[in-house]
């Protein structure tokens, strides 16, 4: 093997090095996404280069204009970024294949080459020129300031961005680009982390924005985008589900702003932006059903509204079936055994599904109180009424504990036309103030119950 060349077995999913094979990952601990990489130093930039360039600033000196973040004249996705477009910025979009990354970065260049001057290149490693021609066409028309390239190698890239030097560049995807310093195959966790380098000092050194997209896989056979996830300034996450239309942008990490969610839609033409969620989430919604309920999660500052749906049938074997959809299983468990010990409910006979409608995955202890009422009211065969709204978190002696933010709650329930919220105890002083809207505070389970049925 020539000299400052070595193996080293990466976990794709995370990034982590080992040197020997291994079938679990002791950071991540996935099974067997350990795969061989031959890896030579890379060059990088001299020392003494950056030795002598180096400029130390007092804090105070140093200055930040705000207003330097550019739209992308969607609401929803500037919400995601904290507000539009900060210059110079690395932005991983990451999802799982035909989410709709490459539509939703295409109808931001749509968008942002509207103003005069903000030249966009869109790199594309996946697709060729038609292909991407055929999306374009189904979003809208296209002026002369969107750029494209079909290519691979970061060598060239990198010259054709320092000779356009546009202001934002998309780059579709990561997982396909290569750099001729490395010699592991493209898609491989060193190929990755050292095409994300890449991009990071074009970022940074020509103050163009980067939007890269990255695909999450689960075999292991591209590295994932969480192994560049710290390498970013800003990571978000394209989810919903692939047979339903709505689509989710998740912030997860922000150096710019809180992490928040953005709601799309799929259409015919493109990525519509949904903006009223708590109505498009609960417009399904079946009337005077058992088993039903509307909560209320918080996603980043944004409350949103969901149906809670729960089945229990009696069991036909001896060891009861249980399901959570769009939420943890644990969890779900973990009710239910708080419903049989502390109200009495024999769920340990049944059989329980429980479902968050409209396909979203929400984990916030909020929805505890709504889950425990789908159970029982799916027992008890008795309908919710459809203008009631519950949530709270439930304890193991199934107390009903506090939440965050309880007013942005009850406002929006408020503004969605639900009459009556049952919220913690504790909650009470905090929304009593909420006109149009009866509050009643539960503390335990059973004073929900009684206020419901
Ligand atoms: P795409 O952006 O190619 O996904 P990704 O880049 O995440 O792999 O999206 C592909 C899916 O979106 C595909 O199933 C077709 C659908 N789509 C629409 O429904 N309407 C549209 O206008 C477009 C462009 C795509
Ligand atoms: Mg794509």
């Amino acid at each position: 093997m020539p000299k400052g060349k070595k193996t080293i077995y990466f976990c794709q999913e995370c990034g982590h090095e080992e040197s020997k094979w291994l079938g679990q990952c002791p950071m991540c601990k996935e099974w067997n996404t350990f795969v061989e990489e031959k890896v030579t130093k890379a060059s990088g930039i001299t020392t003494t280069k950056a030795m002598k360039e180096t400029v130390v600033l007092p804090l105070s000196e140093i200055e930040i204009n705000d207003h330097n973040r550019t739209s992308t004249s969607m609401v929803e996705f500037d919400r995601v970024l904290g507000g539009g477009i900060v210059p110079g910025s690395l932005v991983l979009v990451g999802g799982d294949p035909g989410i709709g990354k490459s539509t939703l970065l295409l109808q931001m260049c749509h968008r942002l080459i509207q103003i005069p001057g903000q030249q966009t290149l869109y790199i594309s490693g996946e697709e060729s020129l038609a292909q991407i021609k055929l999306r374009a066409n189904r979003i809208g028309d296209f002026n002369d300031d969107l750029l494209l390239l079909c290519e691979t190698n970061l060598e060239i890239i990198k010259e054709v961005m320092e000779r356009k030097k546009p202001r934002f560049v998309v780059i579709d995807s990561i997982q396909t680009m290569y750099s001729e310093d490395v010699s592991s195959a493209p898609g491989s966790v060193s190929q990755v982390r050292e095409s994300t380098n890449i991009f990071m000092h074009l970022a940074k050194g020509l103050g163009i924005t980067i939007f890269l997209v990255g695909h999450v896989t689960k075999e292991g056979v591209v590295a994932g985008p969480r192994v560049l996830e710290h390498m970013v300034d800003t990571v978000l996450y394209f989810e919903g589900d692939r047979h339903a239309a709505y689509r989710i942008l998740r912030g997860v990490k922000n150096r710019f702003g809180p992490n928040e969610i953005g709601v799309f839609e799929m259409g015919q033409s493109g990525l519509a932006e949904v903006e009223n969620p708590s109505e498009y989430m609960l417009s399904g919604k079946p009337q005077n059903a058992s088993g039903s309920v509307v909560t209320c999660s918080l996603e980043g500052t944004r409350p949103l509204l969901l149906e809670i749906q729960a089945l229990t049938s009696q069991t036909n074997f001896g060891m009861p079936r249980r399901t959570a959809a769009g939420t943890d299983y644990n969890r779900v468990n973990l009710l239910m055994a708080v419903l049989e010990k502390r109200i009495g409910i024999p769920l340990s006979g049944y059989d329980a599904y429980v479902n968050i409608a409209g396909g979203m995955r929400i984990n916030e202890p909020a929805i505890d109180l709504a889950i425990v009422m789908a159970l029982i009211s799916s027992y008890k065969n008795a309908a919710i009424d459809e203008r009631l709204l519950v949530f709270g978190e439930v304890g193991l002696s199934g107390e009903i504990r506090a939440v965050s933010r309880p007013e942005q709650r009850v406002i929006e329930a408020q503004k969605l036309g639900f009459e009556t919220c049952i919220v913690p105890w504790v909650a009470v002083r905090a929304v009593k103030n909420i006109k149009d809207i009866k509050v009643i505070g539960a503390k335990t389970i059973n004073d929900a119950v009684a206020a419901v049925f």
